[in-house]
């Protein structure tokens, strides 16, 4: 159908439309005046319209939310057959593994609605690049599948819901975890806040940073790690490959919030300030404190060949390369990587591709039987 009619015949277009535009013909200087360019697209305060995707400035944004895309995956399509048998065999797991697994679902059953909330009421609005919004979408609907996967491993080893679900109230060292991160998660979901200040727009990267660098970029990793250790003594299989995509995930997410964070530093110079990498060291500082007093509760007296300690120098690793990532330098010397097998599964230096897989071999959901 072609878009040309006959001005005698066509019926009568609404004012706000020009027929002509429609053609892509007769346009007007000015309303050619007013088309997007890129050129003046920025991360924060952004100027030009929103609802326009294209013409693309931040293609490494739009680049993450394909990647994203090509990497879906639902939780129901992994099999917890064996985990469910493990987990009801009274000589299964020891006491310790299983304080272990629900320690760390405490933690992270409501982690990611945290995340979730604070793209969807918080960031999403502070961010006036379209390619940038359309992955925060994406990231967004993440969250909410990696709620789903922790649900769906409570609810599949028939864990008492209230206890797990009530972890971030009850348990110290979950708690104050949450609560480093709720003012920074607060200060954007305000809805008295706007950018547009030095002031308010470091308080949004210190929040940025905060929620990249230091809540999927560190928080998560102590628990991924102890997940990922289980599975590969092939015990709880099923959740460490759902761990293994939620893994996946997050690393695109924490990239994507540092592609972000050095963005917005390149367009506001103003905003890296002594004081303000001063602030943010000590943020970093605070959070692997935090993340090690989480590490030890987890495992009182070492379990799966992990203890406590062996996390402090892992911490101070990622914590290491999450400074450097965001142009700081790094906190602490010469820390190396203790568990390499790790680094086999996230490779934090090649975290772009480190997980090529797919799942090859799963049960869809419906087809899964237990009782
Ligand atoms: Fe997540
Ligand atoms: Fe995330």
């Amino acid at each position: 159908m072609s878009l040309s009619w006959d001005e005698d015949t066509a019926p009568a277009a609404p004012a706000a439309i020009n027929p002509a535009a429609l053609e892509g013909e007769g346009t007007t200087a000015e309303q050619v005046a007013r088309r997007v360019n890129a050129d003046d697209k920025r991360i924060i305060n952004g100027k030009t319209d929103v609802n326009q995707l294209v013409p693309f400035k931040y293609k490494w944004a739009w680049d993450k939310y394909l990647a994203g895309c090509a990497n879906h995956w639902m939780p129901q399509e992994v099999n917890m057959q064996r985990d469910i048998e493990l987990w009801k065999n009274p000589n299964g797991l020891t006491d310790d593994e299983r304080r272990l697994v629900k320690r760390n679902l405490g933690f992270f059953v409501t982690a990611d609605s945290l995340a979730a909330n604070n793209i969807v009421l918080g960031t999403y609005r502070h961010i006036t690049a379209p390619e940038c919004r359309q992955y925060l979408l994406r990231q967004a609907f993440e969250e909410a599948i990696h709620t789903h996967a922790y649900q769906y491993i409570v609810e599949s080893l028939g864990l008492d819901e209230a206890e797990i679900f009530n972890a971030y109230n009850e348990v110290k060292s979950i708690r104050d975890k949450d609560e480093f991160l709720i003012p920074f998660i607060e200060t954007l979901t305000d809805p008295a806040f706007t950018t547009g200040t030095v002031e308010s727009d470091q308080k949004l990267l210190k929040s940025l940073i905060v929620f990249a660098c230091l809540m999927e970029g560190l928080f998560f990793y102590v628990g991924f790690t102890q997940i990922l250790a289980l599975g590969r003594q092939n015990k709880m299989m099923g959740a460490a490959e759902q761990y293994q995509y939620i893994l996946r995930d997050e690393s695109m997410h924490c990239n994507f919030g540092i592609d972000l964070i050095n963005t917005i530093k390149m367009e506001n110079p103003l905003l890296w300030t002594p004081a303000f990498k001063e602030e943010i060291k000590q943020l970093f500082l605070q959070a692997v404190d935090l993340e090690y007093a989480y590490a030890e509760d987890t495992m009182p007296r070492g379990v799966l060949g992990l203890n406590a300690t062996m996390f402090k120098g892992y911490l101070r690793f990622i914590a290491n390369r999450r400074a450097t990532q965001i142009g700081l330098e790094t906190l602490f010397d010469q820390e190396e990587n203790p568990f390499p097998w790790m680094s086999e599964m996230i490779d934090l230096k090649k975290e772009r591709n480190f997980f090529e897989t797919r799942v090859i071999e799963y049960q869809t959901g419906g087809a899964l039987n237990w009782d």
